[in-house]
């Protein structure tokens, strides 16, 4: 283990074996952080897949983990890739990379196909031609945006790795094509290629534009005093919220497992938009928090997942996967994490 680093909360178990190399895309991401600590902590040597020439993100990364061999490339750059693969020869390849805001793909639905759907298809290419099926596990950020939600595919107890896929944004559909090549490199070339169909994943890393950050940190900002209005779109959706630390660590499990394969990490509950806005809100001592929130027509999406629920039980029977933060626990964490940063500004 590296100098100065903790363990992290979320691991609990610790890679004994040699230190591998781990080539990371969507390393700036939330995931990508929460991955990043994590496998710096075991002892792996870690490549982050950067894109774009002035990318502010990349400053931020180095600042966070200096450890982090920063390789530039894009998804969308078939030789960038191949480059990549080459340099940081890596046992283990997580892909996070993705356009990942369902709202921005439905107003840039053709570079959501080349990055999230795509962007599979060219980093699978570049393990191959490189010659590294057998070598290197894949891991592969398929999505519960793949369920979609409708009247004749409803999640009932939840949606598993068998149910049926009907998805409702271009990130949805480019997703699901990203799934599908990752299934079918795994069945073609024998490679050790695993899909994790995540739910909604959350906590104190997550970007301002996704619903519970956003709450999160309008809330800690109205009880300072420091804003007025939240603006939100539909309060109706409902989602299976769970915290991004104990996913990735799932992930990670997944390319430790013996046999590639695709398993659902989900909380098993379900929870509307409005239940995260009132406990949020409830945190800071607010009762009457529909007097600080308002719609914002903007954020109304052409076609909605109305719920989203998850049966985690393969991989919490398989690779023992379990969560530690519930629904309660990540609004606390997140509204907690807020206050005490905009306390600080
Ligand atoms: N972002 C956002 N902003 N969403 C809002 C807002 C708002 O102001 N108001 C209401 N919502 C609703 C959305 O319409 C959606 O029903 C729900 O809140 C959650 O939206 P997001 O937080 O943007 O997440 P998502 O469910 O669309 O997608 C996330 O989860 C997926 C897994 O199911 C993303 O992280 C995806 O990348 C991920 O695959």
């Amino acid at each position: 283990m590296l100098e100065g680093v903790e363990a992290p909360e979320t691991s609990n178990e610790w890679n004994l074996v040699t230190p591998k190399n781990v080539l990371v895309t969507g390393i700036t991401g939330q995931d990508g952080g929460h991955l990043a600590e994590q496998l710096i902590a075991r002892g792996d040597r870690v490549f982050g897949l950067v894109r774009g020439q002035h990318n502010p993100r990349r400053q931020l990364l180095e600042l966070e983990f200096p450890g982090v061999t920063v390789v530039e490339g894009d998804l969308t750059d078939p030789s960038s890739l191949i480059r990549a693969v080459e340099i940081a020869d890596p046992d283990e390849i997580y892909n996070l990379g993705a356009v990942s805001h369902v709202g921005y793909s439905f107003k840039n639905p053709a570079l959501t196909e080349e990055v999230s759907g795509k962007g599979v298809l060219n980093f699978l290419e570049a393990v191959r031609l490189t010659g590294r099926t057998e070598k290197t596990r894949f891991y592969q950020a398929s999505t519960s945006e793949m369920f979609g939600g409708l009247d004749y595919n409803r999640p009932g107890d939840g949606y598993d790795e068998d149910s049926l896929f009907h998805p409702r944004s271009p990130y949805g559909v480019a997703k699901l094509y990203g799934h599908w090549i990752a299934r079918n490199y795994r069945e073609s070339y024998g490679m050790f290629v695993s899909c994790g169909i995540l739910f909604n994943h959350e906590g104190e890393r997550r970007g301002y534009e996704f619903v519970t950050r956003k709450i999160s940190h309008a809330v800690a900002r109205i009880s300072l005093g420091l804003q007025d209005k939240l603006l939100l779109g539909d309060l109706w959706p409902k989602r299976d919220w769970g915290y991004a630390g104990d996913y990735v660590d799932g992930m990670w499990k997944m390319l430790q497992h013996d046999e590639p394969d695709d398993f659902v990490l989900a909380s098993g509950e379900t929870h509307s938009v409005e239940d995260f806005v009132r406990q949020a809100f409830a945190l800071v001592g607010i009762e009457n928090w529909r007097d600080f929130v308002e719609q914002d027509p903007a954020m109304i999406r052409p076609a909605e997942v109305d719920i989203l629920l998850g049966n985690p039980a393969k991989a919490e029977e398989t690779l023992k996967w379990e969560r530690k933060v519930n629904f309660e626990g990540l609004i606390k964490r997140m509204v907690d994490h807020d206050l005490a940063l905009e306390s600080s500004r």
